[in-house]
């Protein structure tokens, strides 16, 4: 069903999954090569089953560098459609079929924010070379940020070689948005506590730091996070190991470190999806993520028993689940008509930079 303040036509709200699936497919076919509909593992399930590819952020903005579509529609939120359009050439068009899909972490570091906290680390710190890394849950004009300023951009599936690559090039790392990815992944390169600083972008000094912490500091990671994993609690994986002793817990890195660190393992939607479908028929997995996700490899993996971490909160990221089968065929329908997805030429080729480096560092 549409959200009801969604804006597509009341006749595409009016139809049933049935016809709206039917009528995506067809425009499809119709499209043959020309078109390409790229998903993420968020999607709600009959919308990821339309996909022509399904992955993490890593792997979509991976393909979409390499498709020759002249259409790209890609079913996610907003940073990943600019993304697409970053990497992708000028003759290809990138579309959000959902124009609210957002990611509210991401709008947890604005520019603005991201330039005062750089101009007082510069302050500062005049003779140390810092090198920015932004998540790729960032705006555009982030991403460009880490392009002139010899950065790059992560993603959950390769923060650890971005984090390496910044620290082999610079004194210290400057990450945003999430806290919790910087920590998780501090930790995995064994960085102690007290040269970790946390910069809270709603304080007007150092980011609520005193001198000696930033100057201390080998990471400073933006105070941002993403509301569907900051639900999960230690207890949670507690309370998972004593109802299900053989359990085995997969979460995502933006969950918070004592959760990662209760954790089996941790790593991005795609290492998840991996973890699950590699596992022994008959094993039981708590997943620490995206509702969406956690039912989807439930509904694809019968012979094994996969459950929410939490198992009564609602871990549901709402702007993934924005996009509708509604909003997809009146997308694929009206592509003449709706704008497209289009990064400002200005900060474009910056963006590049900063993506290209991240395709290049090992993970
Ligand atoms: P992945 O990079 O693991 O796909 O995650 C993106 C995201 O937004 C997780 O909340
Ligand atoms: Fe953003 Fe969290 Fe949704 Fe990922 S799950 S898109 S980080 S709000």
């Amino acid at each position: 069903m549409a959200l009801t303040f969604n804006p597509i036509p009341a006749s595409y709200r009016r139809l049933s999954d049935d016809e709206l699936t039917e009528r995506i497919r067809r425009k499809k076919q119709a499209s043959g090569d020309k078109l390409v509909i790229l998903t993420h593992h968020y999607q709600r399930k009959e919308v990821a089953a339309l996909g022509d590819y399904i992955g993490d952020s890593y792997a979509l903005s991976k393909i979409a560098s390499e498709l020759e579509a002249e259409i790209i529609v890609f079913c996610g939120v907003h940073f990943m459609a600019e993304a697409a359009d970053i990497l992708s050439t000028d003759k290809q068009t990138v579309y959000l079929p959902n124009p609210l899909a957002g990611c509210p972490m991401a709008d947890m570091a604005a520019i603005t924010n991201v330039m005062h906290a750089w101009d007082q680390l510069k302050e500062l710190l005049p003779d140390t070379k810092i090198i920015p890394i932004a998540y790729m849950n960032t705006a555009a004009d982030l991403k460009a940020f880490c392009g002139r300023n010899d950065g790059l951009i992560c993603t959950s599936s390769n923060a650890t070689g971005a984090f390496r690559w910044g620290l082999e090039r610079g004194d210290k790392v400057f990450f945003y948005p999430d806290e919790h990815l910087g920590r998780n992944t501090a930790n995995k390169l064994a960085i102690p506590e007290n040269e970790i600083a946390v910069w809270d972008y709603r304080l007007r000094r150092l980011g609520g730091n005193t001198p000696e912490k930033i100057k201390n500091a080998k990471v400073i990671i933006w105070k941002g996070y993403c509301h569907v994993h900051t639900t999960f609690t230690p207890e949670h994986v507690q309370r998972m190991r004593e109802k299900f002793p053989d359990v085995k817990v997969v979460v995502h890195p933006e969950c918070p470190q004592e959760v990662v660190k209760l954790a089996d393992a941790d790593g991005s939607t795609a290492f998840i999806v991996k973890y699950v479908e590699e596992a022994e028929p008959g094993a039981t997995i708590a997943i620490g993520t995206e509702i969406n996700l956690v039912d989807r490899l439930a509904h694809e993996n019968p012979d094994k028993k996969i459950m929410e971490l939490s198992g009564n909160t609602c871990a549901m990221c709402v702007n993934m689940y924005r996009t509708t089968l509604n909003d997809l065929a009146w997308c694929l329908e009206n592509l003449d008509d709706i704008r497209p997805i289009e990064v400002r030429p200005e900060i474009k080729e910056e963006a590049r930079l900063s993506l290209s480096r991240m395709l290049e560092v090992p993970r």
